[in-house]
């Protein structure tokens, strides 16, 4: 391909909250982009992954004070811990940032004047719930009352958990600040509201552009359907963020800034990468394709808002979201009380980040289903396919290569067949990874196992050693082996990229790409085979599921 058809990608991940750990959930997203993005790079595509904490809002500046440090010096930690999480993970950004920085700050005042200029952002006189106590405008979340509806109590301002219904919070009969537990006043300002309703044909052709999930475009239909309203991006000091040019006292709303911290984390990465142009990827009408991993939870604001920011600040639009589903743990929403709100960090102390990346891959299809993450069917599945089946296949052969052949492998293909069907399924596993249907990329591999597993046995190489005139075929089997298991490996190398290193290193070759599967090893050296993973034990998950741990 020349350069001028040759892909460029840029893709983000959502941006973790500055406030709280990473948990399993969480990771489900980055690991599935992380999967997506290593794929693309052992293709030779150029494609840059980038994310970062996103650092603003009142839930983290009521952290920081209840911890008793400043927001700066919460969200620094919290970034060190994110970034060591994901890097144990696997998870490879070519860049972490933060929404709190200096080209963030430049990006979001830039979106603001344009959008602004463009007459899409407006000033309004509202009324809110305010905390007199506190000194603060009070978010949904932090109001509790009535519903106005059915009328039961401990609800919280958005909606009523009982009977269903919305309403702002301003309805709530009897509310009660959730901080300082005295009922609020209401207060009026003066807010900026961005006009999303001139954007109702821009956004209905977005809708239509193919750039979303099929039950993702009905989502947003229906919300379209129900009226586009103005949004509300400001917020009243205390805040953390950053100030609204030409106010004293009104920062951006966090969700303002943080779709933008997509671009100043690209930005970073640009300042650092000479062969990088920032306007390239982001002009309107760009060659370059741009994907948003994200939960569904946060749908409304990257196809509803976004879209129409970008717009109106003369960028392009993204390329598509791709959106997954949300975890569950052992069929129930992740719960502190029931032990199922699992850290990244409690997971790393009992169990291999190996055997999540590869039960995430093996069970995540295009779909926006939620998934269930079973400590049953993730033991069985690991158990059975990494261990039982792929990883077996190079116990079974090595010893003997490195034993009775000076670790030197045959110069003869014995089974032409059989390896020519491994290095064929390239075609099907490739087209699979790029849908990001890794579950039927990961089923193509594991048949693939099980048909090297079988000519093993039929060939029973235990035995032929014992025969002295037979000897010789030994080689020539365990050398189809180790071939099937160097393919299988470069087939798994997204989803395993640290065990494909250590494979790499075993059979003493260089790094796999995927052009690799053209090729075969014959009358080739390798290494001494060392025990690669271990099976899970029950034990692990029972200590993994003890609340204490
Ligand atoms: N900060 C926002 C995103 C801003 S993007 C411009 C946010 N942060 S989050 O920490 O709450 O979530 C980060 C990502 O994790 C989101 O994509 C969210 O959907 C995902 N998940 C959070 N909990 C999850 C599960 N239980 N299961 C699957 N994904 C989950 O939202
Ligand atoms: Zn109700």
């Amino acid at each position: 391909m020349n350069q001028s058809t040759a892909r460029e990608i840029l893709v983000t991940s959502a941006l973790p909250y500055a406030n709280g750990p990473i948990h399993l959930g969480h990771l489900l997203g980055y690991i599935q982009a992380d999967i997506w993005v290593a794929f693309q790079k052992l293709c030779g595509v150029t494609c840059h992954y980038i994310c970062a904490d996103d650092a603003h809002g009142t839930a983290i500046m009521l952290k920081a004070t209840e911890l008793g440090i400043t927001p700066e010096q919460l969200i620094a930690q919290v970034q060190t811990e994110h970034l060591k999480d994901f890097t144990e993970f696997d998870v490879r950004f070519d860049c972490y940032h933060s929404t709190h920085s200096e080209e963030n700050k430049l990006l979001s005042e830039q979106f603001y004047q344009r959008n602004l200029t463009a007459g899409y952002i407006k000033s309004q006189m509202i009324t809110q719930l305010f905390d007199e106590a506190k000194q603060l405008f009070l978010a949904d979340r932090y109001v509790k009352g009535q519903c106005p509806r059915c009328k039961a109590t401990d609800q919280y301002g958005d909606n009523c958990e009982v009977c269903g219904a919305t309403y702002s919070a301003t309805e709530l009969l009897n509310p009660i600040s959730t901080l300082s537990g005295q009922p609020p006043i209401l207060k009026a300002s003066e807010q900026l509201f961005f006009d999303l309703p001139q954007f109702q044909e821009a956004l209905s052709n977005w809708l239509q552009s193919g750039s979303l999930q099929p039950e993702i475009a009905n989502k947003l239909r229906e919300w379209f359907a129900s009226g586009l309203k103005p949004w509300d991006i400001s917020r009243e000091a205390p805040y953390f963020g950053f100030k609204i040019p030409g106010y004293d006292h009104k920062y951006f709303y966090v969700w303002l800034d943080a779709p933008i911290g997509y671009l100043a984390s690209f930005k970073k990465l640009c300042a650092q990468r000479s062969d990088l142009d920032f306007d390239h990827y982001w002009q309107p009408h760009s060659s370059t394709e741009i994907y948003h991993f994200i939960g569904k939870d946060i749908v409304s604001f990257h196809g509803l808002f976004w879209p129409a920011l970008l717009l109106g600040a003369d960028y392009r639009w993204p390329t598509a979201l791709n959106v997954h589903g949300f975890i569950t743990i052992n069929g129930q929403k992740m719960s502190k009380s029931r032990g199922t709100f699992i850290t990244a960090r409690s997971y790393l102390n009992y169990l291999n980040p190996a055997y999540l990346r590869y039960y995430f891959a093996a069970k995540l299809t295009p779909k926006v289903d939620d998934f269930d993450l079973n400590f049953d069917d993730f033991t069985a599945r690991v158990n059975a396919d990494l261990v039982g089946k792929w990883i077996n296949i190079a116990s079974r052969c090595a010893k003997f290569i490195n034993q009775f052949f000076d670790h030197q492998l045959s110069p003869n293909n014995a089974a032409p067949e059989l390896l020519q069907m491994c290095q064929n399924a390239q075609t099907s596993i490739a087209e699979a990874y790029q849908q990001r249907d890794f579950s039927r990329a990961i089923r193509e591999i594991m048949a693939l196992a099980d048909q090297t597993n079988q000519y093993i046995d039929q060939e029973k190489p235990w035995i032929l050693m014992k025969q002295t005139d037979e000897a010789a075929r030994v080689q020539d089997i365990c050398t189809v082996g180790l071939n099937s298991f160097r393919l299988l490996t470069l087939y798994l190398k997204p989803v395993l990229p640290s065990l494909a290193t250590e494979i790499e290193t075993f059979l003493n070759i260089a790094p796999l790409q995927w052009v690799d599967s053209k090729t075969l090893l014959f009358n080739h050296k390798i290494n001494l085979f060392q025990p690669l993973l271990q099976r899970i034990d029950a034990k692990q998950i029972q200590q993994l599921m003890d609340p204490a741990s």
